[in-house]
């Protein structure tokens, strides 16, 4: 039962999972592992990995090792113009100068523009990002020129895990809320072994904090959200009631966010035994949700040709309408019939004209065929509103 009433945009805690934490927290109860998570990461990826507590706190560590481990290329970091903020601000808190590539209007990185910066900047990291409304497909392109150039590719997978998609050196994946796979927060990078062989004992000596005071603090931030989060989705939209708390919710979250990517914390938190069983807990049903999400995607693609971004990431399915005042009345159409439409993703780094055009639909396993005729009908209807992107 509790399962079906916290549903999320990704994937929503069970019962299980809530009874995991409180044990952890009220009764100091340490939950044993089955290890199914690290076996199948194990698995699909064949690299060596390492769990922090999130992906920004991992990326920090990661290019300060980076800083001090090539002294031969300058103290430079490329982003894609279209970048999550926070590994931005990490980025500069580790002391790199930051410069931004161009991204097309399909979101993809401009080979030329990361060339061209390679080459006149001698850089010591190139970020890759596979949001979910980006594609991979000039990602072996940076790859090449990271070769080329005797840069470090670092690839942001934060929305791709259940494709595990990985072109860097260093592939960094989330388990924060909103992903494909959760862990009431938590990070992981994934990394050949030859290639950055004193990356992990790096990692390893740098201070841990407690288990506890980490759960404790992630659970205090997590509990509203566990009261309000959990109703911002169509078919729980039928009751007023959850429709004015989730408003209150998106406030809350929104306010917290902007927190969060502002300030950015640099201790370690290696993450905990009891993040590793929520990932545990989470795996199973992941796996069904990513299955049903690309069925999805691949129904919108049909019904509405040729106006989603391409991508491989289906967290959500992303369409780019004509300008901002299409995008607010396509949401507006889209809400009014209970659609759980997000308006922006992240908050960018830089204003990029695409954020003022880019809507994202709901991929998520409560979207049944009845909910999905509804979706495609109001956009077919509204057809003059949106771009074709291919
Ligand atoms: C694209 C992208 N990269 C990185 C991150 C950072 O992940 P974490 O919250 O684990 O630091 C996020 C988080 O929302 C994200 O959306």
């Amino acid at each position: 039962m509790l399962d079906f009433i916290v549903p999320r945009h990704s994937v929503h805690y069970t019962f299980k999972e809530y009874k995991t934490i409180f044990d952890y927290i009220f009764f100091d109860k340490i939950p044993t592992s089955d290890d199914s998570f690290k076996t199948f990461v194990n698995e699909k990826l064949k690299k060596d990995t390492f769990y922090g507590l999130s992906l920004r706190v991992l990326f920090y560590h990661v290019v300060k090792y980076l800083k001090q481990n090539n002294k031969d290329k300058n103290e430079i970091i490329l982003f894609p113009e279209y970048s999550f903020p926070a590994l931005v601000n990490a980025a500069k808190e580790a002391g790199l100068k930051v410069y931004f590539y161009r991204v097309d209007n399909s979101l993809e990185a401009d080979v030329s523009s990361v060339e061209r910066l390679c080459k006149n900047l001698n850089p010591l990291a190139v970020v890759l990002s596979q949001h979910f409304g980006n594609t991979d497909k000039n990602s072996q392109k940076i790859k090449d020129l990271c070769e080329t150039y005797k840069t470090t590719l670092l690839e942001d997978c934060a929305h791709a895990f259940a494709n595990l998609i990985t072109y860097g050196d260093i592939t960094f994946y989330s388990f924060g809320t909103g992903k494909d796979i959760v862990a009431c927060g938590g990070g992981m990078i994934a990394f050949d072994k030859v290639k950055c062989d004193a990356l992990m004992s790096h990692l390893e000596n740098i201070k841990k904090t407690p288990d506890k005071e980490i759960i404790v603090r992630y659970f205090k931030g997590f509990l509203p959200e566990i009261i309000f989060s959990s109703f911002p989705f169509y078919h729980l939209f039928v009751f007023p009631v959850f429709y004015v708390m989730s408003m209150i919710n998106r406030k809350y979250l929104e306010k917290k966010m902007k927190e969060d990517d502002d300030g950015f914390s640099k201790t370690l938190y290696v993450m905990p035994q009891i993040m590793h069983r929520l990932l545990e807990l989470n795996l199973s049903r992941s796996k069904k949700w990513w299955k049903k999400r690309k069925k999805l995607a691949k129904i919108y693609k049909e019904e509405l040709k040729g106006t989603l971004l391409p991508s491989k990431t289906f967290l959500m399915a992303v369409i780019k309408l004509r300008d901002e005042e299409s995008k607010y009345k396509i949401a507006q159409k889209l809400m009014k019939d209970f659609i759980d439409v997000r308006m922006d993703y992240i908050k960018f780094y830089l204003p990029h004209p695409l954020q003022e055009k880019l809507i994202y639909i709901p991929t998520h396993p409560f979207v049944n065929k009845k909910v999905l005729k509804r979706i495609v009908g109001i956009l077919k209807k509204n057809k003059g509103l949106y771009e074709k992107t291919v």
